[in-house]
């Protein structure tokens, strides 16, 4: 497996449309509802190039055989205040490759590049008993509270969400 910070997602567009879509269609709360269409999930990869691009959002991937089969983004915040702070966004595995360390290598590599870009705080929110709630537990996030019926989920219910901080040692290196 190959960890890779994007600059441009132009080469893996296909395949990141691919990764969002099985997560939604999964039923993963990430901010859209199933059936998730292949125009609505490449909109939103433009609009992450154009983050991307204006250096607000950060995405490392993680490839295995030449495949993308999994993604996460950092959301760096412009506002002078919290420059300290970054946003882990829309972790997602390919579901054929859960379970074998792809989240946990991503949220490593995350931490790295929070740390090199000083970003000392990182904060993210996931539904409550989700999968990955208990991924970032298992990392060392700590909770920070509940809010309920924060998201509809597939079925129309609306779910809490929990959110998550972790305090990270900062370092020199750039990545
Ligand atoms: C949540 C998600 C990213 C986890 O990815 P993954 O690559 O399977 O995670 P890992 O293999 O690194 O798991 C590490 C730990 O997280 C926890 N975990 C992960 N999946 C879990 C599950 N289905 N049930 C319970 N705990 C789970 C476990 O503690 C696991 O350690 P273990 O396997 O030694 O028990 C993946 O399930 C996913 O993509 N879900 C859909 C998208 C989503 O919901 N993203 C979260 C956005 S906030």
């Amino acid at each position: 497996m190959e960890l890779l910070k994007l600059e441009k997602l132009t080469n893996y567009i296909d395949e990141l449309v691919v990764l969002l879509c099985d997560s939604v269609d999964s039923g993963a709360s990430i901010g859209f509802l199933p059936p998730m269409s292949e125009l609505e999930a490449k909109g939103y990869w433009m609009s992450v190039q154009e983050n991307m691009d204006a250096h607000n959002t950060i995405l490392l991937i993680v490839k295995n055989d030449g495949q993308v089969i999994g993604s996460v983004q950092l959301s760096l915040s412009s506002k002078s205040n919290a420059l300290h702070r970054c946003e882990i966004e829309k972790l997602m595995v390919l579901s054929d490759f859960q379970r074998q360390g792809v989240a946990t290598l991503l949220m490593q590599g995350a931490e790295k590049v929070a740390a090199a870009w000083q970003r000392e705080l990182i904060v993210l929110d996931t539904r409550t008993d989700d999968n990955a709630y208990h991924l970032y537990k298992k990392l060392g996030y700590k909770e920070a509270g509940d809010i309920p019926n924060y998201a509809k989920s597939a079925s129309g219910d609306f779910d809490s969400t929990t959110i998550f901080y972790k305090e990270i040692s900062t370092t020199q290196e750039v990545i």
